[in-house]
């Protein structure tokens, strides 16, 4: 397994580009599922999960090419299989998304369940409540869902009883070739959403107010083929803002949307953080300062992202004061806890809630990342601490940041992959 080594403790300066959005990336693709032609996204970016999307894809008898632009084409004129393996959607649980345009589609789907993960034991109970409303027969067998709707699904009203993302995008995805009109209320806001939605337009689907808590999708018999570009990717974005700041940098990042993570922006700025935004540029200048320490609580789009809160603990870490992060979207996402602990971070956890008093300097130490954003959390610490920090099963990162290394590299980071 790879492993990360930075010598930390210097400003990030310079300019990066963002990538395309994983979570906005993965829905689109799955989404060619339903449609007979062949389609053209752009600005995919080069990642395990969408490497694992693209397999299981090819595996149900998606054709799929990449050029080495980050395009994609996929025709799914001849899907063969409906059938998506364990062996699969134990690596991605997004693998889950598959489920939704197939029985949309092909009134069939056999999907494996997906397991708990390392940040919680989340249920996909909220997807199926969604194709049973639209007329699917549902059993889970085995580890498996096995969906069959003996005609076509039909539209209706859904509330979601939580607010869930995938859940939202993959009811979405199944009632766009339903028959009449489906509405979804207290559906996921995220802009990953709404991407979804503009990509399915796009083709020919008529899906309005992505974006808000109600989503009004009018079935169509049809989608045709098109070209669409992925959104940038926020968390990405906030991920090098955080990183600039916890180093006391300043940079630019170009192909970012400013408008979809304000949340971040105004935390970063409550830490100190002087930051300017054009449409598709943003920068941040901490002008040297030591960060103030910051209090925030995550929930679901527009508030403060779950994906975003390990890289604040780890500015939280070495920042002026106390602050205060209560963690309210998965139960266990605080595994980067102990590894800042150990690079000599003042945190007590009660709950779902972490308080941390800053301390002058982390130390470099050998960390191992447990999840994602955990993972981008511990590249933040090392970035800025005293010495020399390892950072050990980086495939978790690959999944989430493309070209992290070089990216960083780029803004003057001392960062080297170490292949084992
Ligand atoms: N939940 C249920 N039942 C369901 C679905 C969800 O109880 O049927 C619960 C979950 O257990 C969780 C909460 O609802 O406590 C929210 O989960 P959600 O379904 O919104 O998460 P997701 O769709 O599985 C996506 C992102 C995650 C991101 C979350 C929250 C993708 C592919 N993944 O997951 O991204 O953390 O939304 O914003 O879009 C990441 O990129 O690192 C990542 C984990």
């Amino acid at each position: 397994m790879d492993k990360l080594i930075i010598q930390g403790n210097i400003p990030l300066t310079g300019e990066i580009k963002i990538s395309g959005a994983k979570n906005a990336a993965l829905p689109i693709l799955a989404a060619s599922l339903l449609i007979p032609e062949p389609i053209q996204i752009s600005n995919v970016p080069q990642l395990q999960d969408v490497a694992t999307i693209m397999s299981l894809l090819g595996q149900m008898g998606v054709r799929m090419s990449l050029d080495d632009k980050s395009n994609i084409e996929a025709d799914a004129s001849n899907v063969t299989s409906f059938f998506a393996p364990y062996e699969l959607v134990r690596t991605m649980r997004a693998s889950v998304l598959v489920l939704g345009p197939l029985l949309g589609r092909f009134g069939e789907a056999n999907v494996s369940l997906p397991g708990g993960c390392a940040i919680g034991t989340r249920p996909v109970d909220q997807h199926l409540k969604g194709m049973r409303a639209l007329g699917a027969d549902i059993e889970v067998e085995n580890g498996y869902i096995k969906a069959k709707a003996k005609k076509r699904l039909e539209g209706t009203t859904i509330v979601m009883d939580i607010v869930t993302v995938t859940g939202t995008e993959n009811i979405m995805m199944a009632a766009v070739l339903a028959k009449g009109q489906t509405i979804i209320q207290n559906a996921a806001r995220e802009p990953e959403v709404e991407d979804l939605a503009n990509f399915l337009n796009a083709l020919g689907a008529k899906i309005s107010g992505a974006g808000t808590a109600t989503i009004i999708i009018d079935g169509v018999e049809k989608l045709t083929g098109g070209t669409y570009s992925v959104l940038p990717d926020r968390i990405e974005t906030g991920t090098y803002l955080t990183a600039a700041a916890i180093t006391r940098g300043k940079i630019k990042l170009k192909n970012a949307r400013p408008e979809t993570l304000e949340s971040v922006l105004l935390k970063l700025q409550e830490a100190g953080a002087f930051i300017d935004t054009g449409s598709d540029w943003i920068s941040l200048d901490m002008k040297g300062n030591r960060p103030r320490a910051i209090t925030l609580s995550t929930a679901p789009y527009p508030a403060f992202p779950t994906d975003m809160q390990a890289q604040m603990m780890a500015l939280n870490t070495i920042a002026e004061g106390t602050g205060i992060i209560t963690e309210t979207v998965f139960e266990n996402r605080f595994m980067h806890v102990q590894e800042l602990l150990r690079m000599g971070a003042n945190i007590s956890l009660k709950g779902n809630t972490a308080i941390c008093t800053g301390i002058e300097a982390l130390q470099g130490a050998p960390t191992m990342a447990t999840d994602l954003r955990a993972s981008a959390s511990l590249v933040l610490a090392g970035l800025a601490a005293v010495g020399s920090t390892t950072i050990d099963r980086i495939y978790h990162i690959d999944r989430g940041y493309e070209c992290i290394e070089e990216k960083l590299t780029q803004l003057g980071a001392r960062i080297h992959r170490v292949p084992n």
